[in-house]
C-alpha cells in the first residue's frame, strides 16, 4: 500500500510542471491561439520584465520553459525536428582534419553523431534531458561515442583554446563570447539559424538569406 502511494506521489510529481512553466502556460492560454511562438516568448519576456523579475530570473524561467518544450518534442512518437545532419556543417567539415568538436544544443544528436562517425571527438550539451537521452541512444545505435552534458549555453564552461570546431545550428546567440575564448587558434564555428530581416512582420519566421558578406567572429 505504502509503495503504491509512493509511486502515485512520484508520478504526480513527474507530471507537475514547474512554477515557471505553469505560469507561462497560464499566461499563454490568454494569447491568440495562432500567435507565433517567437512573438509569444518575446512578449512574455517583456511581461516578466514589467513584473519586476531580474534578467537572471527571466533567463532561469526561460530555461525551464524551453527544456520542457524540447523534452516534449523529443519524446513525441515522431519528433518533428530534423534528424538529418545539417548540410552546411557537412559541407564545412568535409575534408577538414578531425579534432575536438563542441555541439551547442545537441538536440537529437544529428550533428554530433555525424561528426563522431567521421572521426571527431565530440561533446554536446543541452538543457533538455530527453535530448541527451535520444543522442546517447542514437550514438549507441551508430556505434560511436558522443559525450553529453546537461547544461545551458549560459552555464556551460567552454574552456580556453579547447575546440577545433564549435557547432551552433538553430541555437540562440548567448554564447558568442565564450565560443571565441573556447576556440583553438585556427578553429572554426559553424552557425546556421533563422535571420529576421529588419522590418519583418511579426509572425514571419521563415529562413531568410543571411546578411550579405562573410560573417566573422572577432576575438
Ligand atoms: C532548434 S533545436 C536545435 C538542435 C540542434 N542544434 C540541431 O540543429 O539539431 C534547439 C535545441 O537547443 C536546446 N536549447 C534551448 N535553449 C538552450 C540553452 N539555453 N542552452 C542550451 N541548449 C538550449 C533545446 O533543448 C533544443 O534541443
Amino acid at each position: 500500500m505504502l509503495a503504491k502511494l509512493l509511486i502515485a506521489f512520484l508520478l504526480l510529481q513527474a507530471k507537475q510542471p514547474s512554477k515557471a512553466v505553469a505560469d507561462f502556460q497560464e499566461w499563454r492560454s490568454h494569447q491568440p491561439a495562432n500567435a507565433d511562438y517567437f512573438d509569444v516568448t518575446a512578449h512574455y519576456r517583456e511581461h516578466l520584465k514589467q513584473a519586476g523579475l531580474t534578467d537572471e530570473q527571466i533567463r532561469s524561467a526561460f530555461q525551464e520553459i524551453e527544456a520542457t518544450r524540447w523534452d516534449r518534442i523529443y519524446s513525441a512518437p515522431n519528433p518533428t525536428f530534423n534528424t538529418v545532419p545539417n548540410a552546411f556543417l557537412m559541407e564545412i567539415a568535409n575534408g577538414r582534419k578531425p579534432g575536438r568538436a563542441l555541439d551547442i544544443g545537441v538536440g537529437q544528436g544529428r550533428n554530433s553523431i555525424f561528426l563522431a562517425k567521421t572521426g571527431w571527438d565530440v561533446t554536446g550539451f543541452d538543457i533538455s534531458e530527453q535530448a541527451l537521452k535520444v543522442t546517447q541512444q542514437s550514438a549507441q545505435t551508430a556505434g560511436v561515442k558522443v559525450t553529453t552534458v546537461k547544461a545551458s549555453m549560459q552555464e556551460y564552461d567552454f574552456g580556453t583554446a579547447k575546440w577545433d570546431l564549435i557547432v551552433a545550428t538553430y541555437e540562440g546567440a548567448d554564447w558568442h563570447e565564450k565560443a571565441i575564448r573556447g576556440l583553438k587558434p585556427g578553429g572554426i564555428v559553424v552557425i546556421e539559424g533563422f535571420y529576421r530581416a529588419p522590418g519583418t512582420p511579426p509572425g514571419a519566421r521563415k529562413c531568410f538569406p543571411r546578411p550579405p558578406g562573410p560573417a566573422r567572429l572577432r576575438a
